[in-house]
């Protein structure tokens, strides 16, 4: 006969207890508002594939982080989308400082200072014409790839131009090898040691990124195999170290939802904040279910971003911040 007073109970019996014993709470403040901001536009434009996102205008974006701010959100991640006609091979409007992406965050830190950080991200895809994150050349063989060092020196003039735009953070996405040591010496050789560097460390070459590329107009086909993770490793994730070491100030896993192992494991060994990043996918298949009225909208969003915090992730980048913040 089973013993009903040892038997281990869990604490759940009413509201107050269930909220004495929550392990984890996620703050507003933890959470990074993604925003798209496009040149040659006047009005903010929808993006057909993540229904609620908006490509912003340089006069739009700031009523857009105003209410992000006013929600709690304490850092936003901007993404530039520049004309086609400024896209070409290396993807140079990327370090003008005139170019959309530096303009957008000259505006935002004149607009709000140091009331909220201003991150970037740093990476070529959305300037170059074929669309991929880097320099291509002919790996002698007729097959076309990125170069590792020739891209990492672009990225470079990419981090120094945002810094110099006011950017408190970049956040190099294009996982070449050794970017974060490059970007960190360049950054402080041009007198930016105080710019901090979120390291995307480990990405996947994931399919949940679908949406993006609606997102940033990009004309991109094919995959990013030869520089992102196969998602079938999880001990490639390991890398994360070498960004640590490389002098990254904090590091990040994506997608998120199906990489929370990797979340986990990353937040068992760094000394520095861990980020994950909520991906257009991972968004639009909630929406989408949710306007099918198949699952229950805001729970089901709030379970998400609590699920990647539980699972290790300091903060979370995400389509949903200035919502959820309103939430919580
Ligand atoms: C590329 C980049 C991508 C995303 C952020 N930065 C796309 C890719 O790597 O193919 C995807 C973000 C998202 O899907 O929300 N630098």
């Amino acid at each position: 006969i089973m013993n009903l007073t040892r038997r281990p109970r869990r604490l759940r019996t009413t509201a107050a207890m269930r909220s004495l014993v929550a392990e984890t709470t996620l703050r507003p403040a933890q959470l990074i508002q993604v925003f798209f901001v496009r040149d040659g536009i006047d009005e903010p434009q929808p993006i057909r594939s993540m229904p609620g996102q908006y490509q912003h205008t340089l006069e739009s974006i700031i009523p857009a982080v105003r209410e992000a701010y006013e929600a709690g959100i304490r850092c936003i991640d901007l993404f530039g989308i520049p004309r086609d006609e400024d896209k070409d091979e290396v993807g140079s409007t990327a370090w003008d400082p005139q170019g959309i992406l530096n303009r957008a965050i000259a505006v935002c830190r004149e607009e709000f200072g140091d009331d909220l950080v201003v991150m970037a991200d740093t990476c070529l895809d959305e300037f170059t014409s074929h669309g991929h994150c880097g320099v291509l050349v002919d790996n002698g063989h007729g097959t076309l790839v990125v170069d590792n060092d020739q891209t990492v020196e672009l990225y470079c003039k990419m981090a120094v131009s945002q810094a110099r735009a006011g950017a408190h953070t970049v956040s190099p996405s294009g996982m070449m090898d050794g970017q974060i040591a490059a970007m960190r010496a360049a950054l402080d050789e041009a007198g930016f040691e105080d710019v901090s560097i979120l390291a995307y460390s480990a990405k996947y070459a994931s399919a949940f990124f679908g949406p993006f590329r609606d997102a940033v107009e990009s004309s991109f086909t094919g995959d990013r195999k030869t520089y992102q993770q196969d998602p079938a490793n999880r001990r490639e994730s390991l890398l994360v170290r070498a960004d640590l070491e490389e002098g990254a100030d904090m590091v990040m896993v994506k997608p998120a939802g199906s990489y929370l192992d990797i979340v986990r494991e990353v937040a068992e060994f760094s000394p520095v904040p861990v980020a994950a990043y909520q991906v257009s996918g991972e968004y639009a298949m909630i929406e989408a279910a949710a306007a099918n009225g198949w699952i229950d909208r805001k729970a089901v969003v709030l379970e998400s971003l609590r699920s990647i915090h539980r699972a290790g992730a300091d903060v979370i980048l995400t389509y949903y911040g200035t919502e959820a913040a309103r939430w919580l």
